[in-house]
């Protein structure tokens, strides 16, 4: 599985320290930035990369992080087929993609320490969708509003 990951001067520290994590544990990432420290950049810029990345196939999830992780989520999820959540704890991580096919995880580079980045992020791609036929359903609802949208 590839994993796409972009952040913004907010999350820009955390996203290197996630790489890392990532590559150690045999994850093929694509970084779509940004590639060094800019305090000027603009989240939009770093993060709907990633989000066409997603909706293209080329990553199969992504890491989308900003200082809080709001802004990320709000601009993922304009992007079609991605389905972005900002997430601040384990369980939401994994529920997230069993559930709702949660295929991006939106972090607050200001708001949690590298333990916890590193917990929500392998229970987020350990985590796979059940395609339970209750959640087939309700997506299928999702995907009708994207499908509709002008
Ligand atoms: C950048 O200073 C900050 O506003 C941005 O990273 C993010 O938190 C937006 O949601």
């Amino acid at each position: 599985m590839k994993i796409g990951i972009a952040a913004d001067h907010g999350g820009f520290d955390l996203k290197q320290i996630v790489v890392e994590m990532i590559k150690a544990e045999g994850y093929d990432v694509i970084d779509y930035g940004a590639h060094e420290y800019d305090k000027y950049d603009d989240y939009p810029d770093l993060i709907i990369p990633l989000a066409e990345g997603i909706s293209k196939g080329e990553v199969q999830k992504g890491i989308a992080i900003c200082g809080s992780g709001v802004g990320a989520s709000i601009v993922a999820n304009k992007v079609k087929n991605v389905r972005a959540a900002l997430i601040t704890e384990t369980y939401s991580a994994h529920q997230g993609v069993e559930h709702d096919a949660l295929n991006v995880i939106c972090l607050g580079g200001r708001v949690i320490g590298q333990e916890l980045a590193r917990e929500i992020v392998f229970a987020f791609l350990n985590a796979e969708y059940t395609g339970e036929e209750r959640h087939d359903r309700r997506l299928g609802k999702v995907n009708q509003l994207e499908d509709n949208w002008n």
